[in-house]
């Protein structure tokens, strides 16, 4: 398990942004065309609606553009952009590069794909990036899965949406926020969940299901050890917004009450690498956060992906 050399340069989260398309699906509107129901939907899995619609590219701009703002850099200061998105726009080039051209950008810029662990596998790469001599970067987490949604299977279209999530990370030479990490994947249970290039999602949902709350508490548990810290030093727990009985279950494990949680699933369904984000920084717009709090990232996804991330937070 790595650990943070003390002498590491660390990062600081300044300025985030957040981004879902305008058209809002609900579940009657589902079970208008689907053999399910409103009242199914919820109870097994929390979720009330999502946001459908945009490219990758157009909803990464628009997260982009408000997380560069609020943190007040130059755009040509960001010395990198990391797309997290298993939803390219195009299979050449990487959609980093209509993001980066779409923000002014003039860095690196480069497509990772880890599925819905995708934002906190950036979050990491980041952190490296900085450890090397960077000192801005862009990490955004979008997907656009209702483009490769079968919306006649009720097993898998119940789930899945489009929304993006941004962050501008900065080098500081004070403390950093990053206190422990853990990143993880078994290619062995890629059959579990998949899209062919071209074809739409298939799931076997009750075991990516029973997976995703083992490795989740797997992989929030290397963090805090590696952090230093135990569940009851976290104030807020920002997991993948997949299920809600995905979460419960997980947090019964880990001891943490879900009051300290942050679900935003219900109004924006599944929503992949853009999940994370979205729970983290609905929670700091909402007052949630303050400067010293430990937050914990926590999430799973196709691969299958693991990823965590203790972090102590700034109020930019
Ligand atoms: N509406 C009504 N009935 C349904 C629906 C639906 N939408 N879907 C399935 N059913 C039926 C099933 O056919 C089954 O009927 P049967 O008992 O007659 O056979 C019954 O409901 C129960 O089905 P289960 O699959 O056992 O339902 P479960 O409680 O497991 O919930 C679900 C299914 C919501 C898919 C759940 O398994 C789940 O959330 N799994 C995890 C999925 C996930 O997180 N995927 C994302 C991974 S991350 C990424 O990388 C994108």
């Amino acid at each position: 398990m790595p650990t943070i050399p003390n002498s590491a340069i660390n990062g600081v989260i300044t300025g985030w942004g957040r981004a879902l398309p305008e058209t809002i699906v609900t579940n009657d509107d589902l079970a208008k065309t689907l053999d399910t129901s409103d009242e199914w939907i919820r109870e097994r899995t929390g979720i009330e609606q999502r946001h459908i619609g945009g490219t990758t590219a157009s909803l990464s701009i628009e997260s982009g553009r408000r997380a560069l703002e609020m943190s007040g850099v130059d755009p040509l200061s960001i010395d990198a952009l990391i797309l997290a998105t298993t939803t390219p726009d195009r299979t050449v080039p990487a959609t980093s590069a209509a993001v980066q051209h779409g923000l002014g950008l003039r860095c690196g810029a480069f497509d990772l794909n880890a599925a819905c662990s995708g934002f906190v596998y950036g979050l990491v790469t980041a952190h490296g990036l900085i450890a090397i001599g960077m000192r801005n970067i862009l990490v955004i987490g979008t997907d656009t899965l209702s483009r490769i949604t079968d919306w006649t299977d009720r097993n898998t279209a119940i789930l899945f949406a489009d929304g993006s999530g941004a962050a501008v990370i900065q080098a500081t030479d004070g403390p950093g926020q990053l206190l422990g990490w853990d990143i993880d994947a078994d290619g062995s249970l890629e059959d579990l969940l998949y899209a062919d290039i071209g074809k739409t999602l298939y799931m076997e949902g009750k075991e990516v299901f029973r997976r995703a709350v083992r490795i989740m508490v797997d992989s929030a548990e290397k963090s805090l050890k590696a952090a230093g810290l135990t569940t009851s030093d976290i104030t807020l727990v920002a997991p993948h917004q997949a299920n809600i009985r995905i979460i419960e279950a997980a947090c019964k494990r880990l001891d943490i009450p879900m009051s300290k949680t942050s679900w935003v699933g219900d109004k924006t369904g599944n929503t992949s690498s853009a999940s994370i984000p979205l729970a983290l920084f609905e929670a700091a717009d909402n007052g949630r956060l303050k400067t010293g709090d430990n937050v914990l990232l926590v999430g799973f996804g196709a691969g299958m992906t693991a990823a965590s991330a203790v972090i102590k937070w700034k109020q930019p």
